[in-house]
């Protein structure tokens, strides 16, 4: 590890990682410690713009008073009862959340990769039960370049080999086609043992990549007609982001099954949510799936509060406003060193020009360097994605710190 050139009090905590931490990660050398709406604060003080938002998790903002004391409040009574007994939260929480999305269920889980999971074992349950597949030979088409977690199922879909490679052997029934391909994805339904197409409306990981106009709406189409599941993974996209409640409703799709985390706890906890109506949820009986933390007190009263700030502060419309201004701003820019910038909302990135091909990780330096936090993905790309409720003038402050940083890239 370099930490020649660090203060040797984040070299110290760099070094304790090091030495006593999996080195699975490969974090920009800043060690934070505190955060603020929009703002990040490190161990020594300096202040940043966080351009990442815990990969979208962070969309109200760090540390929102009202997100907070909802954790406070409900540390101090109860925390966790396990699905063992019921607890006083969890019946109003199941409401308010299906009720907001206009779903019939809502199956509490954790992670957003426990909400694939999950989502998964109601589709290949709804094709036995329902569909009339025979046991064991249900199929789960997903898109390539997808990405939904770590666990072997996420990895068995995955086509990037950092995330399956040596990891095997893999999980069997799924099966991939294209993003953004119609024809592929017809193709593939026709097979009568396709239970469901599970797709990001956005893929978020693989670099802010966006799918022709109408794609969800096809998408939509062609699973009704297929009789095959449409599972939405707005992990990422949801809960405001793209400048919608959902990233589906750019289209006004409705997914049978619709998966959320991240941002469902503003950052707070791991909260996930899978949602459906009563013809797929139903076909899951008592001890067939479930986890000691789903649905615990504390996350119930989480979730409600941070899906409450995201309608009273009318963050989606924030988004497009200011995804719009930041996009519009970045293009005056006009650097040689930006070769596309898309997005949609607050979901944005830059894919990088440069004959050096570590430039967007040395860039991302620099952007820290000059108090703003964004990373990588897939080495060219870089995401911008800022918490909800920054302002127009904070976009423009963040410009003027991404040109000069442009300017510094050698
Ligand atoms: C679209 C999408 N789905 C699922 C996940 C997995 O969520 P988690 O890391 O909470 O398991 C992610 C994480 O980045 C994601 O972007």
């Amino acid at each position: 590890m370099e930490t020649a050139l660090l203060s040797p009090v984040t070299a110290a905590y760099l070094e304790l990682e090091e030495q006593y931490g999996a080195h699975n990660y490969h974090p920009l050398p800043v060690v934070l410690e505190k955060g603020e709406g929009v703002f990040l604060w490190d161990v020594e003080g300096k202040r940043y713009f966080d351009f990442l938002s815990g990969y979208s998790a962070v969309n109200q903002g760090h540390c929102h008073p009202r997100i907070i004391n909802s954790l406070i409040e409900q540390a101090q009574k109860l925390t966790l009862t396990s699905r063992a007994f019921h607890n006083n939260l969890l019946g109003e929480y199941e409401q308010f959340i299906a009720n907001y999305f206009g779903y019939d269920k809502v199956l509490p889980m954790n992670t957003g990769v426990e909400g694939g999971e999950t989502a998964i074992k109601l589709a290949r349950r709804w094709a036995y039960a329902k569909k009339g597949v025979e046991d064991n030979k249900a199929k789960i088409i997903f898109a390539q370049g997808n990405f939904w977690g770590r666990t072997m199922a996420a990895i068995s879909s995955s086509t990037d080999p950092s995330s399956y490679h040596q990891f095997g052997p893999f999980m069997p029934g799924f099966e991939l086609v294209p993003y953004n391909n119609i024809p592929a994805l017809e193709q593939a339904l026709q097979d009568p043992n396709v239970a469901a197409f599970m797709v990001e409306p956005i893929q978020g990981e693989a670099g802010v990549v966006i799918p022709d106009e109408g794609y969800l709406t096809k998408v939509r189409a062609l699973c009704t007609q297929y009789n095959v599941l449409f599972i939405a993974d707005e992990i990422q996209t949801g809960l405001a982001r793209t400048g919608q409640l959902l990233a589906c409703d750019h289209e006004g799709v409705r997914p049978d099954i619709l998966i959320l985390g991240k941002a469902l706890s503003g950052g707070v906890l791991p909260v996930s949510a899978v949602l459906a109506d009563d013809f797929i949820m139903m076909n899951i009986k008592p001890g067939e799936h479930g986890s000691t933390y789903g649905g615990n007190p504390l996350a119930c009263a989480v979730a409600m509060s941070a899906l409450t700030v995201i309608k009273e502060e009318n963050l989606a419309e924030n988004a497009t406003a200011m995804g719009q201004l930041l996009r519009d701003e970045l293009a005056k820019l006009a650097s040689p060193y930006i070769k596309t910038i898309r997005g949609k909302g607050l979901l944005n990135a830059v894919v990088i020009n440069h004959p050096n091909p570590d430039a967007a990780w040395e860039l991302c330096l620099i952007l820290k360097e000059k108090g703003l936090l964004a990373k990588p993905t897939h080495g060219d790309k870089i995401r911008f994605a800022p918490p909800l409720v920054i302002t127009r003038a904070q976009i423009l402050e963040c410009v003027a710190i991404i040109d000069a940083a442009l300017k510094d890239l050698s």
